[in-house]
């Protein structure tokens, strides 16, 4: 029985907690237009400008209304719809992208720390996946008009199989969801992650590990 009421006890502080790690907090006002160029230190998420300078342009943009360049090394291109580009979504929890795949094209394995993903394939047919922490592959050929679900946090890719461009819409509930592309982070952060660490944690050779920084280095 005491334990019990112990862990009774416990449990709005747990609840608590658990609220602490669901992605983006909750706003406390209608609106807090981020204002980009404040200096002010940044609590969690931009400072807002004053109500009274904010307007429509905070919450609007066409960006993801046309395709985007794919003739890059992965045949792919996310356009972002996020705080950066929509100063009104500064506090609200969600955002948005758009990604056009090249014939061929891949979205590199990554993750976002921040959020859960939801795509909507707006053309074409996309081979997609996420990996659980239990190390299983969860993936499907999806169509024009389906969505496929990405869990916060999990190492996920897209690709396109077909011999047309594709592209899809996807959501996430993070004003700022993060990206961090697998190889990249690896093999082309600054400065360099070592190669020891590397040739270890893949089980190859300095050589090997090498060939993959000066493929994977960013274009000067
Ligand atoms: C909205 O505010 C911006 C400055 O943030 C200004 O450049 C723009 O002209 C305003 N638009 C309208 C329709 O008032
Ligand atoms: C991609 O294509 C655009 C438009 O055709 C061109 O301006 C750009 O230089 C190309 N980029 C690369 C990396 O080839």
């Amino acid at each position: 029985m005491k334990k019990n009421s112990f862990l009774l006890s416990l449990s709005p502080a747990l609840f608590l907690f658990s609220l602490s790690l669901a992605a983006d907090p909750d706003m406390l006002q209608d609106i807090c237009v981020a204002d980009l160029t404040s200096t002010a230190t940044k609590l969690n998420g931009f400072a807002c400008k004053p109500v009274a300078a904010a307007n429509e342009t905070d919450f609007s943009f066409l960006g993801l209304a046309k395709p985007g360049a794919t003739n890059n090394t992965m045949g792919s291109l996310v356009t972002a719809a996020n705080v950066e580009k929509v100063p009104g979504l500064n506090t609200l929890g969600i955002s948005m992208s758009r990604i056009d795949y090249a014939p061929g094209g891949l979205n590199p394995p990554h993750t976002h720390p921040r959020a859960t993903e939801m795509a909507f394939v707006l053309e074409g047919e996309l081979e997609v996946g996420f990996i659980t922490t239990a190390n299983k592959l969860v993936t499907k050929t999806i169509t024009k008009g389906e969505v496929f679900v990405f869990p916060r946090g999990l190492v996920h890719f897209q690709k396109n199989n077909g011999k047309v461009p594709a592209s899809a819409i996807v959501a996430f509930n993070s004003q700022l969801p993060g990206t961090q592309s697998i190889a990249a982070t690896l093999f082309a952060s600054t400065p360099t992650v070592p190669d020891p660490v590397l040739t270890k944690a893949f089980q190859i050779g300095t050589k090997e590990v090498e060939k993959i920084k000066s493929r994977l280095a960013p274009k000067k």
